[in-house]
């Protein structure tokens, strides 16, 4: 049964459109990402699954009941967001135990969910301690814990890492990942982080203002993105763009002198115009390289060198692996794997 169904779930903020015809189904025990630019209706949407927004039409079902009417605190599910929103004046074990002390649980049973949340999440030796004597790390915990201790049926997280430095972003990534799959209940995960997405989740679902785009497996939206707003979306750096066109016979994609046969089972009509998607990381610099490409910008990380200057006109960004000797201005030969080239109706985005 899936855990979390939505169905043609739209909202309006007075005159502003903010969810489109959503329909998404969440399987139990799954991780789900929701990714999108800011005010896409990320949060709109978590917001709406927690019951803090009213939605204006569609159903929200969680575990197979209707919940459109449920106020939040009868759903089942805990939210965890970027600002942590603890309490200032009560310390790690109260802020953790504070929403079991309102439904009145007993003392045994707060005792022992704070017991299991703090040894889950390495709070045990600061339990005593204030908001403000946490790191942001620590704090980030405490607010976890705070959904743990409940046993929600789903929990839901937005950019609950947005807030720390990237170091402790990763260390939290895979721990909330771990955190994920010992308690085996069903999360949905808010970012604006695409490599968080990808890493972290198995489903990821990409939103434009307030529609879905593209919902899918991680490697499925890399390999096989539905348009050009999700391929420019998935992947870092950013896949490039090119005009080019499918040749008078209609067998070949033709751009800036190149020419690659076009796979079967493509229709597209002869002369027609296209828009050729390829990614840093499926160009290399080869001397026997086809594409002609002049250097403008190094950025050499150590692992990698990642090149940027321009083919014809455009721009284009190249990822290589090694430490070629490079200067700006020079003209290079660039090799185009042949199984990634993604080709994209200039008009409508669609990939064709
Ligand atoms: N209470 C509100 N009244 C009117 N408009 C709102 C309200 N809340 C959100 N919006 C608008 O709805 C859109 C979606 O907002 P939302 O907060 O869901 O975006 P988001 O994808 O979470 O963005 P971010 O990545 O910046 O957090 C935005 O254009 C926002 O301005
Ligand atoms: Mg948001």
């Amino acid at each position: 049964m899936n855990q979390v169904e939505l169905s043609a779930v739209e909202k309006h903020y007075g005159e502003y459109h903010a969810l489109r015809n959503i329909d998404l189904s969440i399987p139990e025990g799954a991780f789900v990402a929701l990714i999108g630019p800011s005010g896409c209706g990320k949060s709109t949407l978590l917001r709406s699954i927690a019951g803090l927004e009213q939605i204006s039409s569609g159903t929200i079902s969680i575990a197979g009941e209707r919940v459109n009417d449920v106020p939040p605190r009868r759903r089942d599910v805990a939210m965890v967001f970027q600002s942590y929103a603890l309490y200032p004046h009560m310390d790690v074990e109260r802020n953790m135990t504070y929403s079991l002390r309102l439904r009145r649980r007993s003392a045994d049973l707060i005792a022992a969910a704070v017991r299991e949340a703090a040894a889950t999440l390495n709070l045990s030796g600061l339990l005593g301690r204030y908001p403000r004597e946490l790191s942001g790390g620590q704090r980030q915990r405490v607010a976890m814990g705070r959904a743990i201790v409940r046993h929600p049926k789903v929990f839901l997280f937005d950019e609950p890492l947005s807030n720390l430095d990237a170091e402790l972003r990763v260390k939290m990534r895979g721990e909330v990942r771990a955190l994920h799959e010992r308690l085996g209940a069903t999360s949905i995960y808010v970012t604006h982080d695409q490599i968080e997405a990808m890493t972290m989740a198995d489903h990821i679902v990409v939103l434009k203002a307030g529609r879905i785009e593209q919902q899918g497996p991680p490697l499925a939206l890399y390999d096989r993105p539905a348009n050009r707003f999700v391929a420019g979306f998935i992947g870092s750096p950013s896949i490039n763009f090119i005009e080019g066109a499918v040749t008078a016979d209609g067998g070949h994609v033709t751009w800036e002198g190149l020419e690659r046969p076009l796979s079967l089972g493509r229709r597209l009509s002869a002369a027609q115009r296209v828009q050729i998607g390829l990614r840093p990381e499926h160009l290399a610099v080869a001397t026997d390289g086809t594409m002609a490409m002049v250097v403008d910008t190094i950025e050499r990380t150590g692992s990698q060198t990642i090149i940027l200057g321009r083919c014809g006109g455009q721009p284009m960004t190249v990822i290589d692996h090694g430490r070629p000797v490079l200067a700006r201005g020079d003209n290079l030969r660039l090799a185009v794997a042949p199984d990634h080239i993604h080709l994209f109706d200039p008009d409508s985005g669609a990939a064709v």
